[in-house]
């Protein structure tokens, strides 16, 4: 009997997993043959390659414009037309405006309010009351606050630097400690110095969030490709511990604030307004967030607030302090492009009564150019995500992409290949400002109406941390060209062994 039920067991999942892994096949789509049971997750769970890695390879594998693919057992369609892919995200974005992360309402406010993970209706409405909170005005309004944890960058780095000769530092942990600073004074409000004291609130939550524990792993897995689980796992009450420590700084930092009737430059008080005036306030010198009727409902909760603080701590944290680190990288092999940034930042202070000021900073039109190219090279995500939401028939084709398919587009992929950046691992600043490329293929963040809310900040973040960098530090030329070696752990693109740089006090 026992025999039976197991030969029966044995045969029936044989026939699961034939019949899944031909869904492609079935479609009529082509497809890569996939390696059971992980596909291609296989070389991310053995360790061999990270994710942006594994499906860099399959983008390299073939010339195809879409690919079907599996992650584990779920059918994914891999585009690789530079063309196609904007139009997915821009032209046709109504068949594919959701990311196909699993979302619980019900039984995980505390993440699932983020606008990263909103569908539909709920995200549209939420990314139109969020927009107001990154306007120009209100980043010039809170850029002594981001000048300031540059000094404390500085500070830091003439402490570890002797006066005479250079010193290697590692770029990302240093960028890391500026990127968390940001996010802990610029949107918290916390008064945090994670560069002189390294147990703050901010940085215990940054260690729960990075940690790559069983359990992380497990959960990010299912979140993108097996929804049931991880509402399952809420059920069962598996939380997270971060967005709670999160959460509880938010709650205290409101109230303190409300009671005391306190007002401060950072995004929290922007969130605040929304949650009790209901919008953000059009005048960039009013940050006032009392409501006019203390008695009115609130327009958002304080789980919502804590959630897109998390989340945007999550999406700003990497992307910038990778973003920083690899520029300074490619700058100290390239003598040319050094020498520019230098004179950039210098003539730009100097054009604007040496200040070091937020229009000087965007007067740093080299430098931006710099950061740009480095987002071609090192894509601060390495794919973008959508989730097919209405049946849609590729143009030109027969072939029909059914609604509930997640799409993933590899910016990686798309950033070096030679048909689209001629000569794609050489850093070129350059190329940018000369459109020396396929305009279609670059999109370091994103495209169409979901596309990065917080492009401008993320890059005036990016700009104060190199100029300050530039001002302050010689970056010593790398005797021999170089190409970073990508870990192959983690989402984001990472350095094996670090990214280090020889720095010099500037005389
Ligand atoms: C150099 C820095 C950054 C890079 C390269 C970057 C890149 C990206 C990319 C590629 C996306 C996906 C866009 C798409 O799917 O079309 C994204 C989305 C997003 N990013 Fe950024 N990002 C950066 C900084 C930041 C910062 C500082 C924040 C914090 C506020 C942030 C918040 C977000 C949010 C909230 C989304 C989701 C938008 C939505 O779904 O409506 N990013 N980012």
């Amino acid at each position: 009997m026992f025999l039976l039920l197991l030969i029966a067991v044995f045969t029936l999942s044989f026939f699961y997993i034939k019949w899944t892994y031909t869904y492609w096949q079935r479609k009529g789509f082509p497809f890569v043959q996939p390696k059971i049971p992980f596909a291609v997750l296989d070389p991310v769970l053995k360790r061999e390659a990270s994710f942006g890695t594994a499906i860099l390879d399959v983008y390299r594998s073939t010339k195809e414009k879409v690919l079907g693919i599996y992650l584990i057992t779920r059918p994914v369609l891999l585009v690789r037309d530079a063309q196609l892919a904007r139009d997915i995200l821009t032209k046709h974005f109504e068949s594919f405006h959701d990311r196909g992360v699993h979302v619980d309402d019900e039984d995980d406010p505390q993440l699932s309010g983020g606008l990263f993970f909103l569908k539909g209706q709920d995200w549209k409405s939420l990314r139109v009351k969020m927009t107001p909170l990154f306007t120009s005005g209100k980043l010039k309004a809170m850029f002594d606050t981001v000048e300031d944890v540059g000094d404390r960058m500085i500070n830091y780095l003439n402490a570890q630097i002797p006066d005479v000769g250079a010193k290697e530092m590692e770029m990302r942990h240093v960028m890391s400690t500026f990127a968390i600073d940001i996010i802990a004074s610029a949107f918290l409000g916390l008064e945090v110095n994670s560069f002189v004291e390294p147990n703050n609130d901010i940085l215990n939550i940054s260690r729960k969030v990075n940690e790559p524990t069983f359990g992380s792993v497990v959960r990010g897995t299912c979140q993108m490709l097996f929804p049931s689980l991880e509402k399952l796992f809420l059920r069962l009450g598996w939380r997270e511990e971060a967005p709670e420590m999160m959460r509880k700084i938010v709650k205290r930092t409101i109230e303190m604030r409300e009671e005391q009737n306190i007002s401060r430059k950072d995004m929290l008080q922007l969130l605040m307004q929304l949650r009790n005036k209901g919008q953000v306030n059009d005048n960039d010198n009013d940050w006032s967030a009392k409501a006019v009727d203390k008695n009115t409902m609130k327009h958002m909760t304080i789980e919502t607030i804590a959630s897109n603080l998390i989340l945007f701590y999550v999406a700003g944290y990497e992307t910038t302090a990778s973003t920083i680190s690899f520029t300074a990288y490619e700058l100290a092999q390239y003598p040319e492009a050094l020498e520019k940034a230098q004179r950039d930042v210098r003539e730009a202070i100097e054009r604007h009564d040496n200040k070091f000021s937020y229009e000087a900073v965007q007067d740093m039109k080299y430098l931006d150019l710099c950061i740009m190219e480095t987002t071609r090279k090192y894509p601060g995500l390495p794919i973008l995500n959508r989730e097919c939401t209405q049946d849609f028939q590729l143009p030109d084709s027969d072939l029909v992409i059914k609604s509930g398919t997640p799409i993933i587009i590899s910016l990686l992929g798309l950033h070096r290949d030679e048909k689209y950046f001629p000569d794609p691992m050489r850093w070129d600043p350059e190329r940018i400002s000369q459109r020396n490329y396929e305009p279609a293929a670059f999109m370091p963040f994103g495209e169409g109406p979901r596309h990065c809310i917080a492009q401008r900040m993320g890059r005036v973040n990016a700009k104060v941390a190199l100029a300050k960098l530039l001002l302050n530090f010689n970056i010593e030329l790398n005797p021999v060209r170089k190409e970073i070696e990508i870990a192959n752990f983690g989402v984001p693109i990472m350095a094996k062994g670090g990214i280090n740089v020889r720095l010099s006090k500037r005389t």
